[in-house]
């Protein structure tokens, strides 16, 4: 998984979904079971856990969606270019501040950051709707909170990609590089090779 054992909140579940080759890691919602409506629902605070390539793309998209967007990084004084680009629904800060403001958390770090930032915000992340990990270059989804996995699911709609949730946490072993659905897969490709996975 893209968070080490020791950076995990006690009360997440985890799920991946496909974004520009992304993968994901989502803690339970289900305070959050409301937020998990059809595209076009009401917006969500988004915050971001890094604002480079990925980060930094990634929020834009969410900020298009309609949702209000706190890009963080350890320099947010360097991200004013970011947020005049992405508009008035874009601010940056600290990554407290950002932990403080998301209701959906994006970690878009490199990946030998995210034990620390666990270790720091953990216990404030905990009590988020959702945590997507773009960590790892996975491109699917698996998760065991299916408020959680709508949540997800409601998001990718919203910036364009097709989610395709291929099953609980344990389906995760098939999504490390070197197993069947670690390459990139269209959405029908992905549903068959699941049907012969166990
Ligand atoms: N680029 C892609 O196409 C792609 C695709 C899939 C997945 N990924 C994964 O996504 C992650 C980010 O990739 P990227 O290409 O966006 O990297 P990047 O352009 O280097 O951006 C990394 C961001 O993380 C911030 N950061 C680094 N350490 C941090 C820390 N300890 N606390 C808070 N912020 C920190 C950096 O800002 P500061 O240094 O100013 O803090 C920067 O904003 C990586 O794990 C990568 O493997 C990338």
């Amino acid at each position: 998984m893209p968070i080490a054992p020791s950076a995990k909140p006690s009360r997440r579940d985890f799920l991946q979904f496909a974004g520009s080759a992304a993968a994901f890691v989502a803690l339970a919602a289900g305070p959050f079971a409301a937020l998990a409506q059809t595209p076009g629902a009401a917006p969500i605070k988004i915050a971001t856990i890094g604002a480079g390539r990925e980060g930094g793309a990634l929020g834009t998209l969410f900020a298009k969606a309609g949702h209000p967007v706190m890009f963080s990084s350890r320099h947010p004084e360097q991200l004013k270019d970011l947020v005049a680009g992405v508009g008035a629904l874009a601010k940056a800060g600290t990554v407290a501040e950002a932990v403080a403001f998301g209701d959906v958390v994006l970690l878009v770090v490199p990946y030998g950051a995210v034990a620390e930032i666990g270790k720091e915000h953990g216990k404030a992340l905990a009590a988020k709707a959702l945590i997507l990990d773009v960590s790892n270059p996975i491109a699917r989804i698996a998760g065991d909170d299916q408020s959680a996995l709508a949540l997800a699911s409601r998001l990718i709609k919203e910036i364009g990609f097709e989610p395709v949730v291929v099953g609980g946490l344990a389906m995760g072993k098939y999504l490390v590089p070197g197993t069947p659905l670690a390459p990139v897969h269209t959405p029908e490709e992905i549903r068959q090779i699941v049907a012969t996975l166990k």
